[in-house]
């Protein structure tokens, strides 16, 4: 049985940094899996229809890192065909051995509720704000409104909606280094793993 570690979390919290350094620890695959929604809200059209014809190629637009791509992404991603579409593709990947890491926002609640390991990533808004604004060399005011109205609506839609699963360990990176935050990260795998 492939192992599975489940990350959420609000945008720019830091789940992509923790699962990609997760996955090369143990040595397992990793999902960005809003890559695959920005991919849609990227390729125009039928949101349905590219969600059903998404190709690996997709994934690799230059512009899906943008804040635009970012709402588009959100704005799609409440439509229930669209999620519909995108589970088998979710489902194959986790199913890799040794173990995968995805991370997105309904991983731990929706896509593998019965991982084994979920953690879902926070940090305050003004500090997400900051970190995506270095990242792309936007305005920290600007980019804390976007994060803001993206999560108000990842949270607040009917289907697959952001929330923490019952049984996920929080981790709060507001005050953490990403060394500080990968290292309980691991810690967290290790105490499962046993
Ligand atoms: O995947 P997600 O959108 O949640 O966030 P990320 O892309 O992993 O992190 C957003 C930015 O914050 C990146 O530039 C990271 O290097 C940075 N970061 C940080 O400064 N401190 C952390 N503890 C985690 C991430
Ligand atoms: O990196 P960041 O956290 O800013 O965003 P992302 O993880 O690339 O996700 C972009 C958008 O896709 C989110 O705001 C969600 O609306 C959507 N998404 C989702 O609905 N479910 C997922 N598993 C992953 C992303």
């Amino acid at each position: 049985m492939p192992f599975i570690i489940a990350i959420d979390g609000p945008a720019a919290s830091g789940k992509g940094t923790i699962a990609r350094a997760l996955a090369a620890h143990f040595g397992f695959h990793h999902l960005d899996t809003g890559l695959l929604y920005r991919a849609v809200g990227a390729k125009g059209g039928d949101p349905v229809a590219a969600a059903r014809t998404l190709e690996k190629t997709d994934l690799s637009r230059p512009d899906l890192r943008s804040a635009e791509a970012g709402q588009a992404a959100s704005r799609i991603a409440a439509i229930p065909e669209v999620r519909a579409a995108l589970l088998a593709f979710q489902h194959r990947f986790a199913g890799q051995e040794p173990g995968a890491v995805l991370d997105g926002r309904d991983i731990g609640t929706v896509i593998c509720p019965g991982a084994p390991v979920k953690l879902y990533v926070t940090a305050s808004d003004q500090v997400r704000a900051q970190r995506r604004a270095a990242e792309l060399g936007a305005d920290p005011v600007l980019m804390l409104a976007e994060l803001q109205e993206r999560d108000r609506r990842d949270r607040e839609r009917a289907t697959a909606p952001l929330r923490p699963a019952e049984d996920a360990v929080v981790l709060d990176t507001s005050n953490l280094t990403i060394t500080d935050a990968i290292a309980r990260a691991v810690a967290v795998v290790d105490r499962a793993r046993g």
